[in-house]
């Protein structure tokens, strides 16, 4: 069996205040797991999620993403590894109004050294991979929801990461373009990138090959095996 690509060992997360966001979480990632993350508001899915995608630094505990231990990286080069590891989508799509799909995904290599042209090729390629192809030139607000967070994952998949991390990513859809959402990320993760999507639809976690349950900042529940 391949190593994991993402384990986590006892992590924990205080913030000031006293807030304990996460006492204790432990977690093995392999290539191709669809993982979905689960548990109540505050339960420190986010947070978790955070520290997995090297966005924030945990308390005490350990993340090793790529076979790298976190916590002997500079900052830049977490920003690095992050930037070759790690593809996030978000509840939000957080796309740039003023540009069109495919530049919003071809910003998804911005600070990569791929040149201006090639990016763009690339960024078709990958709108053409979710089925956008018709809608390069569009704005975000002549796109559906669906279509901008597919346009979300295309700018996700531009560095070619080895692990897909998606807070919250049917959020803000109807029920139909959430599980199309999923059904994507399921398809991703055949060709071995590991898709972790915290969520509160349980419905859509059941479609998932393993979920892991938060409550209070510890996974209390774990089910499924990860692979497809
Ligand atoms: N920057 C911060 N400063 C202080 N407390 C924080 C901070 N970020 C998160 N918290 C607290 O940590 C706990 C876990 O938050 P987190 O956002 O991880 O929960 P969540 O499970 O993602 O919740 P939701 O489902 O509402 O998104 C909460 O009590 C939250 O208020
Ligand atoms: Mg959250």
């Amino acid at each position: 069996m391949s190593a994991p690509v993402l384990e986590c060992h006892d992590l924990t997360r205080h913030h000031p205040g006293g807030v304990q966001a996460l006492r204790g979480v432990s977690l093995r990632v392999w290539p191709g797991d669809f993982v979905a993350v689960v548990g109540p508001s505050g339960s420190g899915k986010s947070t978790l999620l955070q520290l997995i995608g090297a966005l924030d630094r945990p308390t005490a505990g350990e993340v090793v993403l790529a076979g790298r231990d976190l916590a002997r990286l500079s900052d830049r080069a977490l920003s690095r590894l992050r930037a070759e590891t790690i593809g996030f989508v978000f509840q939000q799509f957080h796309l740039s109004p003023l540009m069109t799909a495919c530049d919003n995904v071809a910003e998804g290599l911005l600070y990569s050294g791929v040149r201006h042209g090639e990016r763009r090729r690339r960024a078709a390629a990958a709108l053409a991979r979710l089925g956008l192809e018709d809608r390069l030139h569009h704005r975000p607000q002549a796109l559906s929801g669906g279509e901008r967070q597919r346009v979300a994952i295309a700018r996700a998949l531009m560095g070619e990461p080895a692990v897909i991390l998606a807070d919250e990513p049917t959020g803000n859809l109807d029920s139909v373009n959430g599980q199309l959402v999923v059904e994507i990320l399921r398809e991703l993760t055949a060709d071995g990138t590991a898709v972790v999507v915290v969520t509160h639809d349980h419905e859509l976690a059941a479609r998932m090959g393993r979920r892991i349950e938060l409550r209070d900042g510890l996974v209390v529940h774990e089910a499924g095996s990860g692979r497809q």
